[in-house]
């Protein structure tokens, strides 16, 4: 089993509020809240667990509402290696009406101080060492540029790790040059950092073929209940999930990477690499949060899995 640590620059506080119908501008009841500590790496991290990785975590965590996170981080058996900061980490507040319909509130999170930035850069160049893989997810925080997410990933390709990026905009747009490892957007994300539209078969290989000159080994684009497909310079393959009753997207693209990367550093050939991830995150769909609840349930959806080489022609 590998060593990986994760990183979430801006992490947050998912509070799920279940409500029949949302009336706006009148009292709602809610018969539910439920509060997780939350954010792409640490989404990540708790399915790497469950795959029987090590993990450390990593980012920026306000100070004044940490609680949730050290217990989930104990519970976990995670090593914090989270840089504290002033203010309160954000909430991202889901309003899950009994149609199905969800309603995001996602907060801003506190801005991130130049020397807050520095605490960090000196805490990975301390803990990174010794990893196998860094997954650096989620959306950057106020105060931190695309150029610094840059300079970070540059960062720790030199330290020796291999670099798994799940961001989008400018950040995205601006780490790809740096030459990640790994990259998973979804197509909509792949198109508006490319400034291109990506979604014909001819276009993401043209599109992959440019990411891999800049260093990326693999390319994971995702396209959610169409599945996804995946670049590299062995292969390029289209997973197509089960047919599945949606409970909650939430943590699908997370849960499709830990897959992803659990397969690639545990050596299983392209094949059930891909079959296990698509797998893994048609399971986060059938349920309200993510994870692998059920070793038999896994192995019935992986059987459902349709995995297929995408030819150029
Ligand atoms: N309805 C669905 N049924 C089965 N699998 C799904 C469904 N939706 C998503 N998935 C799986 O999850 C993967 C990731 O989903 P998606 O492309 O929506 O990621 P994303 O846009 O990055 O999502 P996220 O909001 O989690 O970051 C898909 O490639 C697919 O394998
Ligand atoms: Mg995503």
């Amino acid at each position: 089993m590998a060593r990986i640590l994760t990183i979430t620059l801006n992490p947050a506080l998912d509070l799920t509020v279940r409500l029949g119908h949302l009336e706006p501008g009148e009292v709602n009841r809610s018969p539910m809240m439920l509060t997780h500590a939350a954010g792409k790496g640490v989404n990540v991290a708790q399915v790497l667990a469950d795959l029987g990785h090590t993990l450390t975590v990593s980012g920026f965590l306000g100070e004044d509402n940490q609680q949730a996170f050290d217990a989930l981080f104990k519970r976990r058996g995670f090593v914090d290696a989270f840089v504290r900061v002033p203010g309160e980490t954000r909430s991202n507040i889901k309003l899950a009406e009994d149609d199905g319909r969800v309603t995001d509130l996602n907060g801003l999170g506190p801005r991130v101080s130049q020397q807050a930035q520095q605490a960090l850069l000196d805490t990975l160049e301390r803990i990174a060492p010794g990893h196998d893989a860094v997954v650096v997810a989620g959306s950057l925080p106020q105060g931190v540029s695309p150029q610094w997410l840059h300079a970070l990933v540059l960062r720790l390709k030199a330290l020796g790790l291999k670099v798994i990026l799940d961001t989008s905009g400018q950040a995205l747009k601006e780490a790809l040059a740096a030459g990640p490892w790994l990259i998973k957007p979804n197509t909509e994300e792949l198109s508006d950092a490319l400034g291109c539209d990506i979604s014909s078969l001819e276009a993401q290989i043209s599109a992959a073929t440019r990411l891999q000159a800049l260093g990326i080994e693999h390319v994971v684009i995702s396209h959610g209940a169409d599945g996804v497909n995946w670049f590299s310079h062995a292969e390029a393959l289209q997973a197509l999930p089960p047919k599945v009753s949606v409970a909650s997207t939430v943590g699908a693209g997370d849960s499709l990477l830990a897959g992803m990367v659990h397969g690639l550093l545990s050596g299983h050939s392209p094949e059930k690499t891909l079959r296990t991830a698509t797998a893994i995150a048609a399971m986060a769909v059938t349920q309200i949060g993510f994870g692998i609840s059920d070793a038999a349930h896994l192995a019935q959806l992986e059987s459902g899995v349709r995995v297929r080489p995408l030819t150029k022609e």
